[in-house]
């Protein structure tokens, strides 16, 4: 690493799996002074060893912890709001309970440490915000996410509208939208359409059985993976050499081009 970060102080919420520990690693790993916060403070075990974080239970959704929190913290240069919640399914499945939720974690904890640091930002004369939204958002859309897709699509909202309210004071202020990432969550989200189906007694839900045969077949070309094993995706991704990743990519984006012009043809 470059030490781009030296001297920088960063918060990231929900830290302790996924892209939130990814982050904070990498922050780390880049010189930062890291506020890593999860509502399960065990997960953010062996984050400190590797540099200067400071560890703390921290739930987004306490308006409370989260100004005290705050408010005991040295002001940052770098907010990245991580913590957010899948709801699996359509306006069918969501109760008012569910939308509630699903608002209170994704968009409006990113109000709460977003409307306490910015004072403190302008005081110290800038920074940067970054915000997790999702590709299924108001970028594109994605069965059974209708409250997911709706608090993400409020979270490009709340960006742009920071974004261009302070940036000539300092704040940059940025969304993130990615695709599917492999987190520990994501194996508890490939499972809940195939637990719909077995209660609808149907075969494998929203994912289709690979054939055995021709361009669909399992590890074949044309599957998202690019052909190559969860393993071999993963030892490419996390190698030192960025050629190996640009190649990951290159596999990936090429089966996904095949299948949407096959698709366009059937
Ligand atoms: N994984 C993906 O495919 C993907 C794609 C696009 C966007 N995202 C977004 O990225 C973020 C992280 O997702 P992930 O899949 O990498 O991680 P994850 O879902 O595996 O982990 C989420 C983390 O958030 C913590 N958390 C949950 N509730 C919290 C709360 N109230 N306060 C503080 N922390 C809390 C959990 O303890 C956990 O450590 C989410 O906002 C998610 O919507 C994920």
């Amino acid at each position: 690493m470059t030490g781009r970060l030296e001297g920088k102080i960063a918060v990231c919420t929900a830290a302790g799996q996924g892209i939130g520990r990814a982050v904070a690693e990498a922050f780390i790993a880049e010189g930062a002074t890291v506020y890593a916060s999860d509502l399960d403070a065990q997960k953010l075990t062996g984050l400190d060893h590797a540099g200067n974080a400071h560890l703390a239970a921290l739930d987004v959704t306490d308006s409370a912890a989260v100004k005290a929190y705050l408010d005991g913290i040295e002001t940052p240069d770098i907010l990245f709001n991580c913590a957010g919640y899948v709801h699996h399914g359509t306006v069918l499945d969501c109760d008012e309970k569910a939308w509630d939720f699903s608002f209170e974690l994704n968009v409006k904890a990113m109000h709460r440490t977003i409307s306490a640091l910015v004072p403190r930002m302008l005081e110290k004369g800038g920074g940067s915000i970054i915000n997790m939204s999702s590709a299924a958002s108001s970028i594109k859309a994605a069965p059974n996410r209708y409250v997911y897709m709706a608090t993400k699509a409020a979270v490009v909202g709340l960006t742009r509208s920071v974004a261009i309210d302070f940036i000539k004071q300092g704040i940059r202020c940025n969304a993130i939208c990615p695709g599917t990432i492999e987190s520990p969550s994501l194996d508890g989200r490939i499972e809940e359409p195939r637990q719909d189906a077995r209660r609808r007694g149907k075969g494998a839900g929203g994912f289709r059985r690979a054939p055995a045969h021709g361009p669909h077949r399992q590890g074949g070309r044309d599957r998202p993976s690019g052909g190559l094993s969860r393993l071999r995706r993963k030892r490419l991704h996390d190698g030192d050499d960025p050629a190996d990743r640009r190649r990951l990519v290159a596999l990936m984006v090429g089966s996904s081009r095949r299948r949407f012009s096959r698709a366009r043809r059937e």
